[in-house]
């Protein structure tokens, strides 16, 4: 197995031969959204390097202008920084990748991205209005589109030969879906981003992408203490945790900062989000300490291969085309489902019939119909 990390553990290495930091901001949020410009300040007078961004997150503006601010005064050099971006899912037509990124280094102002992934593995319709983030029907419902994840990814290649990348990779794909754009890619894929926590540490994905050289970063590191997506039977949050609140103590380190040494220890990037300067600080302070054995064994322990990202932000989503259950296309599903996270959409599956279905397959999956007639397909997923 090759060794991704850095000797002193701060950086992974890209298949292109260039380091990425291991620990980053997260800049995603639903609340307090106008505090991102301060918070890129903060975090990179605080000595971040990466910046996780991503076009649906909106803020690509308020970012730009607080890495633009912080070049001019000195705080970083651009060819320090390590800034990473996201093609959003109405984007993968071959023909709008690059528009796609082009407007997004336009509205940040910079020249190119360190890295540039697909947000999720399934293409959403091109809304009318191009500032929309999704494409609605009559009822208000997202609108699918199936473009093939491999197409999308050849397009990817193209940015990295017109320089406007330096490197591409993926996020939210699972291993299936990866072996499929690794059969066709003439650049590497540099990094797949998928949820990794202590309920979800991932343990076969890392094994798969450190065996083909591909790195990998976790987000929602925290286990997203205060997302607005939290369900009822959810474990509990993991910050008062008195275990790992103990195993913090050993080293004079919070819960935080124990569970994002953790996941660096294991050779994986952590964005973590915070727009609260004194955590920002704290959330960097995790390379003066090495979690023993044991307590990297009790760590582990916690898993529970429960994801906290669920497909809310895809519930309703229709597809654009209607399948027999006996014709049913597993190579389009693939396309259109990103496998991951039990995502669930609403498809046309017979004519005039509506069902819905939840995805995210690592087996074939078992098909039934439910009380309200109601297409299900069940699998264990795990990306
Ligand atoms: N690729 C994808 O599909 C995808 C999906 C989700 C997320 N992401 C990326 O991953 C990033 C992080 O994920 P996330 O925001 O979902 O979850 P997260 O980083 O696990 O948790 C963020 C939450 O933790 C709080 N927090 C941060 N540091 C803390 C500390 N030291 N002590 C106590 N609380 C702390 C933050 O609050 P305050 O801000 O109030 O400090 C915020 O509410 C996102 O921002 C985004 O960049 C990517």
């Amino acid at each position: 197995m090759p060794n991704l990390l850095s000797d002193d553990g701060r950086n992974v290495r890209l298949p292109t031969g260039k380091l990425m930091p291991v620990l980053g901001l997260g800049t995603y949020t639903g609340d307090h959204a106008d505090q991102v410009y301060n918070a890129c300040v903060a975090a990179l007078k605080s000595g971040y390097k990466l910046l996780d961004c991503a076009y649906a997150y909106g803020n690509e503006e308020e970012i730009g202008r607080a890495v633009k601010d912080c070049i001019k005064d000195g705080t970083i050099k651009r060819a320090d920084l390590f800034i990473t971006n996201k093609l959003w899912n109405t984007m993968h037509r071959p023909e709008d990748v690059r528009p796609a990124c082009e407007r997004s280094l336009k509205t940040m102002g910079l020249d190119y991205f360190d890295l540039y992934i697909i947000h999720w593995p399934f293409a959403l319709a091109k809304p009318d209005d191009p500032n929309q983030f999704f494409k609605l029907d009559d009822e208000g419902k997202k609108i699918m589109e199936n473009v093939p994840i491999v197409d999308t990814w050849k397009a990817m290649e193209t940015l990295v030969d017109a320089g406007l990348c330096k490197a591409i990779g993926l996020s939210n794909f699972n291993i299936s879906q990866m072996e499929r754009i690794r059969a066709i890619a003439k650049h590497p894929i540099s990094n797949n981003q998928v949820e990794v926590q202590l309920y979800l540490s991932q343990v076969e994905m890392l094994q798969y992408c450190t065996k083909n050289n591909i790195t990998m970063t976790a987000y929602s590191p925290l286990y997203a203490p205060r997302r607005v997506w939290q369900k009822e039977g959810d474990p509990p949050p993991l910050l008062d945790n008195e275990t790992i609140i103990a195993i913090g103590k050993k080293y004079g380190k919070s819960p935080a900062q124990v569970m994002l040494r953790f996941q660096a220890q294991r050779g994986i990037a952590i964005v973590p989000k915070s727009f609260t300067p004194s955590r920002i600080k704290a959330n960097i302070d995790i390379f003066d300490f090495k979690l023993e054995d044991e307590d990297m064994k009790t760590l582990h322990g916690f898993n529970k291969d429960h994801r906290s990202i669920g497909g809310f932000a895809f519930e309703g989503v229709k597809s654009t085309k209607t399948y027999s259950i006996s014709g049913f296309d597993v190579e389009a599903m693939n396309g259109f489902t990103s496998g991951v996270s039990m995502v669930t959409f609403t498809i046309e599956v017979l004519p005039k019939i509506r069902k819905s279905h939840r995805a995210g397959y690592k087996v074939a999956p078992t098909i039934r119909l439910d009380k309200q007639n109601c297409l299900n397909i069940s699998v264990r997923n795990y990306a």
